[in-house]
């Protein structure tokens, strides 16, 4: 059976080395090899930005344009965005009625992102919203509206994505088999760690270096990076594994990491001279990617892009929502229309 690639993003800031080095680096390959969807969620978004649409709605062409820099090829894959596809909130009302509320509540993901979440949902989830608390039902409607059955995502969404298998079987056990039960595709790099060591680099978490950060904003960052806090003095020998200098040396200066490894640990490399040299390095890789989005943005094309791309999307969403529809029998005025 032919594989579908399903993946979507939050549109709530502009992307980052982590989301480079930890998904979109890998979804550039896929769209090489599977048929490719990738989702803007804004819908998604707005379950946790409700009062803040200005934010999303700026956001999804920021996104966009990250990913057509970062080389996500409109010709090869099917950019969309959420709100657009009618199909996903009809799927979602369908899929409400196959999930309990105690399921929703024992969701991990859900539950750790709740207790993130106190400004929004109050101190014990009082103030929690039905959309929120609901929000892997609509992505379950997400990835089976195209019949996605590989969804490329960090071990944080494994919680969704077994929900969805979940409501799947549900479905076509009382329906027929209509629906294509999804597999995570788990990326081993799915976590880069943060400027300040932080296992995960993020937004909200201030520890992120962002593509369209420009030279003089990566330098101050890289210089208040965390290093080994054993080495005091220049000539010091110390671990580069704990120092996050070497780890961001490991995924954009490939070629000298050996040497960069070596002079830190036998005391050889001060960590000022290391910072400098990885800076360079960062600007240099960042230059391609902000001049191809500039020139992007320069052509204003993106819009269009984003216009074909979620008509692909409508039309898969639509074939599969016909289907679905008369599982459910509630298909009711095709029998006139043909
Ligand atoms: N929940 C995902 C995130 O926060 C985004 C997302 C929305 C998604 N729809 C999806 C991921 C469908 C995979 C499949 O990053």
């Amino acid at each position: 059976m032919e594989k579908i690639i399903l993946t979507g993003l939050r549109p709530t800031g502009n992307l980052h080395l982590g989301h480079y080095f930890g998904a979109v680096r890998n979804w550039v390959k896929l769209q090489e090899e599977y048929q490719t969807y990738i989702e803007i969620a804004d819908v998604q978004a707005l379950t946790d930005n409700f009062n803040n649409p200005e934010k999303v709605r700026k956001n999804v062409k920021e996104v966009a344009l990250d990913f057509l820099a970062l080389g996500l090829d409109p010709k090869k894959v099917t950019i969309f965005i959420q709100s657009a596809i009618p199909e996903i909130a009809e799927l979602t009302v369908f899929y409400s009625n196959l999930v309990t509320i105690a399921r929703l509540y024992r969701n991990p993901t859900i539950k750790t992102e709740i207790k993130q979440k106190k400004e929004l949902f109050g101190n014990d989830g009082e103030s929690l919203t039905y959309g929120f608390l609901g929000y892997p039902v609509s992505q379950a409607a997400d990835i089976t509206v195209f019949n996605g059955n590989l969804i490329p995502v960090g071990e944080d969404q494994l919680p969704l994505i077994e929900q969805c298998r979940e409501i799947v079987r549900k479905f076509n056990h009382i329906y027929g088999d209509i629906l294509r039960e999804p597999e995570a595709l788990l990326d081993k790099n799915a976590r880069i760690k943060g400027l300040d060591g932080n296992e995960k680099m993020g937004k909200s978490l201030g520890n992120a270096i962002f593509l369209v950060d420009d030279p003089e904003t990566v330098s101050k960052k890289i210089m208040s990076a965390k290093t080994d806090p054993q080495k005091i003095k220049k000539d010091d020998k110390a671990d580069p594994e704990v120092c996050m200098v070497y780890y961001y040396h490991k995924l954009v200066n490939d070629n000298n990491i050996s040497t960069v490894c070596k002079e830190c640990q036998n005391g050889m490399r001060g960590c000022v001279a290391c910072k400098k040299e990885l800076i360079e390095h960062m600007v240099e890789f960042l230059k391609p990617i902000q001049e191809k989005r500039k020139e992007l943005e320069e052509q204003k094309i993106v819009d269009q892009i984003l216009k074909e791309g979620t008509q692909k999307a409508q039309e898969k969403a639509k074939e599969t929502m016909k289907k679905i529809k008369e599982s459910m029998k509630i298909d009711y005025f095709d029998e006139i229309s043909k």
